[in-house]
């Protein structure tokens, strides 16, 4: 059975930090699963789209729908190009872990084309995987988009103002509405946490993971775009990760 994880939370909280980290403890095959238009995960996993000639899956819709326009290949219906683009062109694969992102927004305003190529085809892809990571944008529209329906476990990575502890509670009410199923719900504090608001997290009535200390390193990594994979394993951010999981059926 393929594992279904998502990182999720408020902007600049850790999400693709979090996840880049984590796909270096999880069982392989893992595929990660960018749906942030920054490509930011890409970045932080030192995965270079051009260089080895990998697309988003936003590119590849794009031509798609350009060779729909021209009159091509009409009896191949469009999910089933979509999905053999997104097997040769997008997805791009590495020694730890594969990854897709989904880039940047077609039309203005609006995910809806790729989220139901995504919708059909990520439970295919998923398949061959042992996990599946999904890194999300920022805020809780891309829950509304509900391209994981299934999920074994939800983090939310928290970091300490009043809006991100309203966001927890916002998070749960839009999976409800949408009907997101999921088994774990758990709560992750970020690097800006101290001891005394760490309490809000501990006292919330959901499961407090733990944590994600401080990493000078982590920070210069992110800064000049180096690899998250060339982080010692004995980094302060590293080691919390490690922590953070035993707390969960993965330790
Ligand atoms: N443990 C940490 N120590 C220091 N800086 C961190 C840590 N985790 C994340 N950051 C920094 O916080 C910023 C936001 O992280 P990022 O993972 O991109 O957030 P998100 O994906 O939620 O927008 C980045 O500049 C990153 O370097
Ligand atoms: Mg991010």
């Amino acid at each position: 059975m393929t594992r279904k994880i998502v990182s999720t939370g408020r902007g600049g909280a850790g999400k693709s930090t979090f996840v880049a980290l984590i796909a270096r403890c999880l069982n392989p095959p893992t595929l990660l699963i960018d749906l942030d238009p920054d490509l930011s995960l890409a970045d932080m996993l030192g995965a270079d789209f051009r260089k080895e000639k990998k697309r988003t899956v936003s590119e590849a819709l794009y031509d798609v729908i350009e060779i729909r326009r021209r009159g091509a290949n009409v009896s191949i219906p469009t999910h089933e190009l979509m999905e053999s683009l997104l097997w040769s062109d997008c997805l791009y694969e590495d020694v730890g872990f594969d990854l897709i992102t989904l880039g940047t927004k077609l039309t203005e305003g609006c995910y809806c084309p790729p989220d139901e190529l995504l919708r059909r085809t990520i439970p295919k892809l998923a398949r061959s995987y042992t996990n599946v990571v999904v890194d999300s944008p920022a805020g809780v529209e891309h829950l509304n988009r509900n391209i994981v329906s299934d999920i074994d476990d939800l983090f939310v990575i928290c970091d300490p103002s009043e809006k991100s502890l309203k966001h927890i509670g916002r998070i749960k009410e839009i999976m409800k509405q949408v009907g997101v199923r999921y088994n774990h719900f758990y709560l992750v504090a970020n690097y800006e946490f101290d001891e005394e608001t760490e309490e809000y997290l501990r006292n919330s009535g959901e499961v407090y993971l733990g944590k994600i200390d401080y990493d000078a390193d982590l920070e210069q990594y992110n800064l000049k775009g180096k690899s998250l994979l060339e982080l010692p394993e004995d980094s302060p951010a590293f080691l919390s990760i490690k922590r953070i999981l035993t707390k969960t059926s993965y330790g």
